[in-house]
């Protein structure tokens, strides 16, 4: 099977990023992670670029033409689908417009409910009865382009953040594959 390059973005713990890595070693996984970008030089999740021994480089977003550098690198490593997991910077229109329907991001709940930040204390706080994860496609909006894959399950009312971030963690582990094979499969 001819894999395509795919390149991870992080900017903390990246423990998507590692189940993805192991994923992508199976033969028929349609992607290789062929680069990890992140833009926190102490990003936990380097170390599995480093492990797993995956390009990896660490971007200065201060820097005014960072997305410049960063399409830069794209194309040398000839990227055709980048991944957000746990990136916490917002990605502008005109990168996207290099990258249309290219770009897929996870979010820790049922889109479109709770985009943004502090996910998990809204929903706590909101007595939500169900919650889960989504994949979606990246446009300029935040949380917001079309939805690859959502999985739900339900919350016990003794959960709190921590098990709730764990239990959704859980899932992403299935989620964020399963919208990758779903995006190359052939119909
Ligand atoms: C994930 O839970 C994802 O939903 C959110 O950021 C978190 C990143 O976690 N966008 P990790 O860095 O993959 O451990």
């Amino acid at each position: 099977m001819v894999k395509v390059n795919s390149c991870v973005f992080i900017s903390g713990n990246g423990s998507n990023l590692k189940n993805l890595i192991i994923r992508s070693r199976n033969y028929n996984f349609p992607i290789n992670i062929s680069l990890v970008i992140s833009n926190k030089t102490d990003a936990y999740g380097l170390n599995y670029a480093k492990k797993y021994a995956i390009p990896l480089v660490v971007i200065n977003t201060k820097s005014r033409n960072y997305e410049y550098q960063i399409l830069n690198l794209l194309k040398k490593y000839k990227i055709s689908l980048i991944c957000l997991a746990g990136y916490m910077k917002i990605i502008s229109k005109s990168f996207l417009r290099n990258f249309r329907n290219k770009v897929i991001n996870i979010h820790p709940s049922l889109l479109p409910k709770f985009k943004g930040l502090n996910t998990y204390s809204r929903i706590i706080k909101n007595k939500e009865k169900k919650t889960g994860c989504t994949v979606h496609y990246v446009d300029e909006k935040l949380d917001n382009g079309n939805i690859i894959v959502k999985k739900i399950f339900f919350i016990n009312p003794k959960d709190d953040e921590k098990t709730l971030k764990k239990k959704t963690q859980t899932l992403e582990y299935k989620t964020f594959p399963e919208a990758i094979i779903r995006i190359y499969r052939k119909n």
